[in-house]
């Protein structure tokens, strides 16, 4: 059991390095060092609890891995590969399922073990399976794992009903390795796309488009293991921006573009914030208590739903009501009932909250239902008198290296417990 004490402090000030986005970028592009035999060196991959499930799934297939710095690692995909990521592994992280379209496309077959619901929403995998389908996989789900087998993948056009990241990604990975060309419309548009497709490229593969709703891949016969340095994370960025608005404060953060993040700017910028560009980074300061703004999540470039719990937090003690929307996951707000026992008074039924802002609000023992909305509650903490406690602080530990050092060394009351 792990847990997290927050009390209100001071301001925050100083200038933090933001992290490799490991969670949400890093194990993608492992999971895609599958389609190559060799080995690819992987740089700004900070250890967080998903990476080390990751790595199991790419052992459990065939892998070595070998660490070479604190956040640097080689990966050896020479071998021969077993191409079934076990249930024991896939139940503990969603991204496992990244490997479904690297494996059937590399080895012509692929079982994976179903990952289910968990804390945010139902998250479905019908538009990974039907665009693995269109490009000629016959897949067979039973006894909770998807079977995935083919001769040779064939591109295809797939339209997505929603531009879903890991649909997107997973086929991306998949027709890399295809006969002929393969375009996906309603692609997601993340960054983390964008991050990928160099790093596959760079493998030889010929992507074109990402970054954009329409990606276009030309199959190779076969891609060559190539390095990678991992972007940095712009969920980890947002949080300290929202910490800065809770607290207050005066904050530089070095490794990480505005651009990836305009949303979260133009909304902390409309709260009354002041948030800027550097040559390397971003520079933000709150010198007033923050007035509310509606929110609506949208994917890339909309509002990210990662942030929206942190906004929560903010709107919590702002000037103001705010109404937010969640419009890409189906039960991402149900965290707020935590927030609600710290004082904050927030009405929420189903997509929908209303947050109507306190001066202050008041420490309490909370629960984190997931990583984001774990740090929310650390965030809220920063505002509340007294002693917030976070348990089940696990959960943020899967997606963040050192929120807690990091809020620390930028004046935050926040430690272990
Ligand atoms: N969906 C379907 N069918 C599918 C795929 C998705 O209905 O086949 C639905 C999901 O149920 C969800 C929506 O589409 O309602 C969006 O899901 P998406 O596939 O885009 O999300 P994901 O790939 O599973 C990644 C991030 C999430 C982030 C979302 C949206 C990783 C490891 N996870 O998830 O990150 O919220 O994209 O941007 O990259 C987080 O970091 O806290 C987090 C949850």
């Amino acid at each position: 059991m792990t847990a997290v004490r927050v009390r209100p402090a001071g301001p925050l000030v100083g200038t933090v390095k933001v992290s490799g986005a490991t969670k949400n970028s890093g194990l993608k592009q492992l999971a895609a060092a599958l389609l190559a035999s060799g080995v690819t060196h992987v740089r700004n991959l900070p250890r967080v609890r998903d990476l080390d499930v990751m790595l199991d799934v790419l052992r459990a297939v065939g892998a070595t891995v070998e660490w070479t710095a604190e956040d640097a690692l080689i990966l050896d995909t020479s071998g021969p590969l077993q191409p079934e990521a076990p249930y024991e592994l896939v139940r503990q992280m969603r991204a496992s399922i990244n490997v479904l379209g690297p494996l059937v496309a590399r080895c012509g077959e692929a079982r994976v073990a179903l990952p289910g619901g968990d804390n945010i929403g139902s998250r479905r995998l019908d538009m990974h399976f039907r665009g693995l389908e269109a490009m000629g996989a016959e897949l067979t789900v039973e006894h909770g794992f998807v079977h995935a087998r083919c001769n040779a993948l064939c591109g295809a056009r797939i339209v997505l009903e929603f531009p879903s990241v890991g649909a997107t990604e997973n086929l991306l990975t998949a027709a890399v390795l295809a006969k002929g060309e393969t375009v996906i419309e309603n692609a997601a548009r993340e960054p983390e796309i964008t991050d990928l497709t160099a790093f596959l490229n760079r493998m030889g593969a010929h992507v074109l488009g990402a970054g954009t709703s329409t990606i276009t891949i030309e199959g190779v016969d076969e891609l060559v293991a190539a390095d990678t340095e991992i972007m940095g994370d712009r969920i980890e960025a947002g949080t300290f921006l929202m910490a800065c608005g809770i607290a207050g404060g005066e904050v530089e953060l070095v490794g990480v573009r505005l651009e990836h993040l305009e949303m979260v700017g133009v909304k902390l910028g409309d709260m009354g914030m002041r948030v800027s560009p550097t040559p390397d980074g971003i520079w933000a300061q709150a010198t007033e208590p923050l007035r509310a703004v509606d929110i609506a999540t949208l994917p890339y470039p909309g509002f990210a739903t990662d942030f929206m719990p942190m906004a929560v937090a903010v709107l919590a003690g702002s000037i103001g009501t705010g109404i937010v929307t969640e419009n890409v996951f189906d039960n991402r707000l149900a965290f707020v009932e935590e927030l609600a026992r710290m004082g904050a008074d927030i009405r929420h039924e189903g997509r929908h909250a209303v947050v109507r802002g306190r001066p202050r609000l008041s420490g309490a023992p909370v629960r984190a239902f997931d990583v984001r909305a774990g740090a929310a509650l650390a965030l809220a903490g920063m505002k509340a008198d007294g002693e917030t406690i976070v348990h089940d602080w696990h959960h943020v530990d899967r997606g963040y290296p050192d929120l807690v050092g990091a809020l620390s060394s930028l004046g935050a009351d926040i430690e272990r417990v």
